[in-house]
């Protein structure tokens, strides 16, 4: 049985449960006095390239925001969970021009690209300037923001998420009771998945050509998902035939990737391992996308060590463990030892992609 729950203010903290993340905001008055207050009315705003920005809800009578008013600029400093105790304490009601900071652990460091400070003790730190301030009437004043810099702790940005969820140990806000009891969970139960074939995810190999692509232009195609690469091959080809082309060339998918507001850098995040990334679709004249970085290239090579200590009679051929380094890590090592035991079933002594993939297909299905 449901029952509808009143809509008040702050339903969103109240009953509604609504995770979020956890900030510790800093910012300078206009006498260049410091302030930090935690803050969780946080949300991505502008996603693309072209001009990130973030939005940020405030109390408008608190110092943080009247000081982001003042002087255009603010730090989002993002705390372990080890330091929630100095983030509560930098939540008190000190009277303005108070240093909160000096309550608590923290240390304030030069910020790269703002005056206000950033938080070393904070492995996530983003540095804001103030884009445009919406004052919603008798309620929040929202700060929409320029995105300046996104500082991290060094090691961070190279980790897989894998490790780099436990590595930052970030707290997630779960709101508050009368405004005085806090809540927050710990990310040390994190559970993944992984996302399946959409129904209609093309396989590389099946996406036909209609014009001719240079080996650049492939290339850059080749790194695009399997899942979009149709798409994007109809739209690139549409786009160069409107240009009068007849070959494709790179250029003519940057110019469309622009008109997006992606560039290279953007869409070198959607590069995937799958294992269909380096396949040549049907039509094409030239396979120009056999790039498998020195990263992979060890991945593979720890793989096939681990998996041909399994079963002294299933051997597994290097291409089938290129294939499996799209299975996250967690579960490598129990997807290598299912992929045995049927080989073993089945009596094949060598494990090969043709293998991996039949093992996949039925285990999707
Ligand atoms: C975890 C946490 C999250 C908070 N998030 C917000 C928020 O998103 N918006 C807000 O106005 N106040 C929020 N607060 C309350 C402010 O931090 C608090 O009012 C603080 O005293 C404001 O300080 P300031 O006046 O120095 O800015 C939060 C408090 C805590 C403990």
């Amino acid at each position: 049985m449901k029952k509808e729950v009143r809509i008040r203010p702050f339903w969103y903290s109240d009953a509604w449960l609504f995770p979020k993340l956890v900030t510790v905001v800093t910012t300078l008055d206009a006498d260049g006095q410091l302030n930090a207050a935690p803050y969780s009315h946080i949300m991505q705003y502008d996603v693309m390239h072209k001009r990130p920005r973030i939005m940020v809800g405030f109390r408008q009578d608190s110092h943080t925001f009247k000081n982001i008013v003042a002087t255009g600029e603010f730090v989002i400093n993002c705390p372990s969970a080890d330091y929630l105790e100095d983030v509560m304490e930098s939540a008190r009601f000190y009277p303005e021009g108070v240093n909160e900071l000096e309550h608590t652990r923290f240390t304030a460091i030069p910020s790269h690209k703002v005056k206000p400070p950033s938080l070393e003790e904070c492995p996530q730190i983003m540095e804001c300037t103030v884009d445009e301030i919406v004052r919603l009437d008798q309620s929040s004043g929202i700060v929409f923001a320029n995105i300046e810099a996104i500082v991290m702790d060094e090691g961070l940005e190279e980790m897989d998420r894998a490790e780099r969820i436990p590595a930052m140990n970030l707290p997630i806000g779960l709101g508050d009771q009368d405004r005085f009891e806090y809540f927050f969970a710990r990310t040390t139960d994190v559970v993944q998945y992984t996302l399946k074939e959409t129904p209609r995810g093309y396989q590389a190999s099946k996406i036909r050509t209609s014009l001719e692509w240079d080996s650049q232009a492939m290339q850059g195609l080749m790194e695009i998902p399997p899942n979009v690469r149709e798409m994007v091959t109809i739209q690139v080809e549409t786009y160069a035939t409107g240009k009068g082309a007849t070959v494709v060339t790179i250029q003519h998918m940057d110019e469309l990737m622009a008109e997006f507001g992606m560039d290279r850098a953007v869409m070198d995040r959607f590069r995937t391992k799958d294992k269909d990334a380096n396949a040549t679709p049907a039509g094409a004249t030239e396979a120009s996308a056999e790039q498998e970085s020195a990263k992979d290239s060890k991945k593979i090579d720890s793989l096939l060590e681990d998996a041909n200590k399994l079963d002294p009679d299933v051997e597994f051929t290097r291409e089938a463990c290129a294939a499996l380094t799209s299975v996250p890590r967690p579960f490598i090592k129990k997807a290598m030892k299912g992929i045995v035991k049927k080989a073993k079933t089945e009596g094949v002594a060598l494990v090969d992609v043709a293998f991996v993939e039949r093992v996949n297909a039925e285990r999707n299905a």
